[in-house]
């Protein structure tokens, strides 16, 4: 179960679903990924390799902190791509 965090007046395109790491999440068409996870409660996105925890910084694809996999393709920025019904996200560990 995933949270919504979206403010219900705001207008927002069709609803859809995505998956996040296998998990079913509501999402809107114009949504990036990013706004999805975040309304949804998803966080932190990634690990560094000491196991640092990191996540959306800066939202405009400069930081690269946001990195996900989606539909199988990794390293992706979660900022800057935007979400399709069907799309498969991986959050890294
Ligand atoms: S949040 Fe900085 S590139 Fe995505």
């Amino acid at each position: 179960m995933t949270q919504n965090l979206r403010i219900p007046s705001a207008a927002r395109g069709k609803q859809i679903t995505i998956t996040v790491n296998k998990i079913p999440v509501t999402a809107y068409e114009g949504e990036t990924v990013h706004a999805a996870l975040t309304a949804a409660g998803i966080y932190p996105l990634r690990q560094t390799l000491s196991g640092e925890t990191r996540g959306a910084f800066c939202g405009m694809g400069l930081c690269y902190e946001c990195l996900v996999t989606v539909n199988h393709i990794p390293d992706q920025q979660a900022c800057m791509t935007r979400v399709q019904d069907g799309m498969e996200i991986q959050t890294h560990d």
